[in-house]
């Protein structure tokens, strides 16, 4: 409901104040506004949750393959306030949407790399979220990020060797608030730190991988074996926003159930 709720009281308005706009030639209705108004409406009633094993683990474009395409000017440059920033323009218009939908009231992100994501999930959720959250953020090449992500409020960083989930520190997991949106970008030991992570999930919270399932290999394909058998679905309005898995994180939007 929150995702369509602007998207339904345009289109009450719309026919109760411009019935004759309304048709395929009216001027509401440009160049078929209304195909994506109504994806946008069933997205909250349709089948949108699938189970990994009725997928298929087609994409329509790897995202980064756009790194290939030179832009002088840098059109797709990817910093945010002058750091690093290693998300895809996709995932930059996905993100927003599920803060918005999901209000975590804490972010756990797997890879700081410069802090730059960090500063953008804190900045994101400041703006998009009812009530104060957190974001939390594990690397272990800490001394490359940025003092303008260190200092922003929301942000703690941790050094953690993700190598090996006995460094996580349990006693701060068990008192991050619910719901978590959790965003493994550190591609290391996935499953493992997948299945240390479940212990500390509720249901409703969201289990985002990025990059690694693009490959679709055999562990990739066993991985998500053990993520369906852990009772998460794969919520196909993330990852089919824009075209099937055009996203980084390909069959990898994940909410446990
Ligand atoms: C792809 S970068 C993260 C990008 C960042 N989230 C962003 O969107 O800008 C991956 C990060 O994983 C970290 N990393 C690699 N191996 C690690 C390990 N064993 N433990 C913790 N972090 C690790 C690297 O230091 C690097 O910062």
């Amino acid at each position: 409901m929150k995702l369509a709720a602007g998207y339904k009281a345009f289109w009450e308005a719309a026919h109760k104040n411009y019935p004759q706009q309304m048709s395929s030639d009216g001027l509401l209705d440009q160049w078929g506004m209304f195909e994506a108004i109504k994806n946008v409406v069933n997205a909250d009633h349709s089948d949108r949750f699938a189970k990994p094993s009725e997928r298929d683990w087609m994409i329509s474009i790897y995202p980064w393959t756009f790194d290939k395409r030179s832009t002088k000017v840098g059109a797709l440059a990817k910093t945010y306030k002058g750091l690093i920033f290693l998300k895809t323009p996709f995932d930059i218009a996905l993100y927003p949407r599920l803060i918005w939908e999901l209000q975590p009231r804490t972010i756990l992100e797997l890879g700081s790399y410069q802090g730059g994501s960090a500063l953008w999930f804190a900045d994101n959720m400041s703006v998009l979220c009812e009530l104060t959250g957190e974001v939390h953020s594990f690397d272990l090449h800490t001394e490359c990020i940025h003092d303008d992500a260190r200092k922003h409020p929301l942000i703690s960083f941790h050094q953690v060797d993700l190598s090996d989930v006995n460094n996580f520190d349990e006693d701060l997991l068990k008192t991050l608030p619910h719901p978590w949106l959790v965003i493994d970008d550190a591609h290391v030991k996935i499953f493992s730190t997948f299945s240390y992570l479940n212990n500390f999930l509720v249901s409703g919270d969201y289990y985002v991988i990025e990059d690694n399932p693009v490959r679709a290999n055999k562990t990739i394909i066993d991985g998500f074996e053990l993520i369906e058998r852990s009772g998460f679905l794969i919520d196909t309005y993330y990852t089919d926003s824009f075209g099937a898995n055009l996203t980084c994180a390909p069959n990898a939007w994940l909410r446990k159930s």
